[in-house]
């Protein structure tokens, strides 16, 4: 018997268990009323007087032994399995959203690549300007209303430094610095006194382009125009000129596009025209090529600019300005797919 007891200390030693089955076969096997340890506890009736303590010491400990061991063997199942209980691998993941970009950050991008295929590069200036920069050298005379302070803020009062009104200034800057041939486009944020509404904004964005070389005509600038009109609103699109007046241009027009909502039959948005107006444009004044060092007799050249937002409306109909600005994640959400 003493060797039975000890064959099963060995054995017990040994044991090992891959589930709750496992270990609950082992605790039937042994530690049951029908099992092992139990079937020796009868057998142990039988065992001479004289042997009696020496086996039932053993027999004590044999059961201890594989109490303890079915006991360790538990807990060592449990710690294993925590863990890949509580995580259910089939459950579908967090649903979690990328950041996007902002719907005039689209834009303004889809803008620049249009003139980068046409060899225009990116050149950028300072929102906080001079007098020289934003006015003077673009010809605007010392009177004229665009230096007041309902339309400009002025950083400092009474001093020549102010938020830049367009992004016509940078002409002047890369001019200044720059002979021609130059061919830029200068993306940025602009600023002007406005009381803040659903269609105007203190501050807005715009992007100028600039081409200035020798025999630049008006053809070349109307060419450019329309290759950009079709590249952004579709090839279907149509543009027409009409005159107007700017300061630092000579001709210069504002082009219409056929309304990209009707296709230029006439809707609420075009206000029943069929067009809708998106950018001013002309011929660079002479006067201008003169303020920056750029002999007027040699070289020519035209300018353009527009409103991203304006543009950003036309391509995805939002009716209020103060979204772009307000950064509320319901609006932003809705440009996730866009590219
Ligand atoms: N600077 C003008 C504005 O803010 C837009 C503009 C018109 C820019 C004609 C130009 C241009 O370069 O030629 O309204």
């Amino acid at each position: 018997m003493i060797q039975k007891i000890d064959a099963l200390l060995a054995e017990i030693e040994q044991l090992k268990a891959n589930s709750s089955e496992d270990l609950d076969a082992l605790r039937i096997k042994y530690l049951s009323k029908k099992g092992e340890i139990s079937s020796l506890m009868n057998d142990f009736r039988e065992v001479a007087a004289e042997q009696k303590r020496e086996i039932g010491q053993k027999l004590n400990i044999l059961k201890t032994q594989a109490q303890e061991k079915i006991n360790t063997l538990k807990e060592l199942l449990e710690n294993r399995n925590t863990p890949d209980e509580a995580m259910d691998l089939t459950r579908t993941s967090y649903p979690y959203h990328l950041g996007t970009r902002h719907p005039l950050s689209i834009v303004r991008k889809e803008i620049c690549d249009i003139f980068a295929r046409l060899g225009f590069s990116i050149a950028e200036g300072p929102e906080i300007e001079d007098d020289w920069h934003v006015f003077s050298s673009l010809n605007f005379a010392p009177d004229h209303p665009a230096r007041d302070m309902q339309d400009t803020f002025f950083v400092m009062h009474g001093a020549d430094i102010l938020l830049r009104t367009h992004t016509s200034s940078v002409q002047t800057r890369v001019m200044e610095k720059t002979q021609p041939p130059i061919r830029i486009i200068c993306p940025g944020r602009v600023y002007r006194n406005e009381a803040i509404s659903y269609r105007a904004h203190c501050f807005f964005h715009q992007v100028e382009a600039l081409y200035i070389n020798q025999n630049v005509s008006f053809a070349d600038l109307k060419q450019v125009l329309l290759f950009f009109a079709k590249e952004m609103f579709g090839p279907e699109t149509n543009i027409r000129l009409r005159p107007s007046f700017f300061p630092f241009t000579e001709p210069s027009a504002e082009m219409d596009i056929s309304c990209n909502l009707c296709g230029g039959k006439g809707c609420p948005f075009c206000k029943h025209t069929g067009w809708v107006e998106i950018l001013g444009c002309g011929m660079v004044d002479p006067n201008v090529l003169e303020n920056c060092g750029i002999d007027s007799n040699v070289y020519s050249g035209y300018a353009l600019g527009m409103g991203i937002e304006r543009i950003t409306n036309l391509k995805y109909q939002v009716k209020d300005l103060r979204l772009f600005s307000e950064n509320d994640v319901r609006f932003l959400r809705q440009f996730e797919y866009a590219t």
